[in-house]
């Protein structure tokens, strides 16, 4: 038998009645997150991606001064933050905005370059704008074609690229930010909706859509567990409405920033699209504050010429030590915990200028 797809968890064997209980939300990769942060009484630390709050409670518990300067864009996530900061009196800054929003939001606490023992990031979205369908994240719930991270910001929302977007700028969202090979004849299709008169509005319509375009055609996910046609849309969507990439990019410059020499950021990304762009800034492969799309040991600079292995050579004006040689992934038991954790790859990387 032609075997159509990679089993990355050869060994995992889904416990169905755990998986049920699992639906809320559990922090992904909390203990290696935690090792490599080792948080200490007196440290600063900064959680980029509060959410729910998961790994911050979890640096909060793990001693009895360290403080926590804690982000979300979202609105919900803020909230949780404030009660943190009552729950943990002195010890917890809830801040509202995105990760290029940080300079302006942290000059009011007088944070200055240099100032944090530790950065987290768990990007992507929280189990909770999954969960509630009126976000219009969730293939599998019913809602708005939103998406945005922060429904209260002034920006296009899913429903409003469907409606508005022509066929090459739909393509390319779809190719680039989904990787989804029916890109071209989706596209089509909702640019065909338009003329019958058939707005997309909700999540089960562009679902709808998908499927009929990709007439049905079986996927499977990493756990070998059948996958939505609409899965790699969704997510393509949801990365164009917010920005996402360009916010990493944004969000990684700022972290080597604000941490001390010495300091240690922490990464966890849910694809390729996410990692790549932290892996190059680790590796020093940024040009004009960019992570490039090609590594730059692949280009043959005038720099280089003269060195004995040009066509090796990386550019190394590098400001980050990698901790772990390659990325850190769940274990098993993870996995099998919070199927929502299977596609994570942590990366911890010290500031060494
Ligand atoms: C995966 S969740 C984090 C979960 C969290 N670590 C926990 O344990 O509860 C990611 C969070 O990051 C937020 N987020 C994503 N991109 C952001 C950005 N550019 N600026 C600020 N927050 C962002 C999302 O709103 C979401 O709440």
């Amino acid at each position: 038998m032609k075997v159509l797809f990679r089993q990355p968890f050869p060994n995992l064997k889904i416990n169905s009645s755990r998986m049920l209980r699992n639906q809320s939300h559990k922090p992904v990769m909390l203990e290696q997150a935690i090792k490599y942060l080792n948080p200490k009484n007196g440290h600063n630390f900064l959680d980029m991606t509060f959410g729910a709050g998961g790994h911050t409670e979890r640096i909060l518990q793990e001693n009895n001064s360290a403080v926590v300067y804690c982000l979300d864009r979202d609105p919900t996530a803020y909230s949780i933050a404030q009660k943190f900061s009552l729950q943990y009196p002195n010890r917890v800054v809830s801040l509202k905005g995105k990760f290029s929003d940080l300079p302006t939001l942290l000059k009011k606490f007088d944070c200055k370059m240099n100032s944090f023992d530790g950065i987290l990031f768990d990007f992507g979205a929280s189990s909770m704008q999954f969960d509630t369908a009126s976000r219009g994240f969730a293939i599998s719930k019913n809602g708005p074609l939103d998406m945005r991270m922060d429904p209260e910001e002034n920006i296009l929302t899913a429903a409003d690229i469907l409606a508005k977007a022509d066929q090459t700028d739909l393509y390319k969202i779809f190719k680039i930010y989904g990787e989804e090979k029916h890109s071209k004849k989706i596209a089509n299709a909702i640019i065909e909706s338009r003329y019958l008169f058939r707005p997309l509005k909700t999540t089960y319509d562009l679902c709808e859509l998908v499927k009929n375009v990709c007439d049905n055609e079986k996927r499977f996910d990493m756990l070998h567990r059948l996958a939505h046609p609409a899965t790699k849309i969704f997510q393509a969507l949801r990365i164009f409405v917010n920005n996402e990439l360009n916010e990493i990019n944004h969000g990684i410059i700022l972290a080597n920033h604000y941490l001390k020499i010495g300091g240690i950021m922490v990464t966890i990304a849910f694809h390729s699209l996410e990692d790549t762009i932290v892996k190059r800034h680790i590796q020093g492969n940024v040009n004009e504050n960019v992570a490039n799309v090609l590594p730059l040991k692949y280009k043959t600079s005038p720099i280089h010429m003269n060195s004995s292995n040009d066509f090796l050579n990386v550019i190394n004006d590098n400001c980050w030590h990698q901790v772990n040689k390659h990325v850190v992934t769940p274990t098993i038991d993870e996995v099998e915990e919070n199927p929502r954790s299977r596609s994570a790859r942590l990366r911890a990387a010290i500031k060494i200028k």
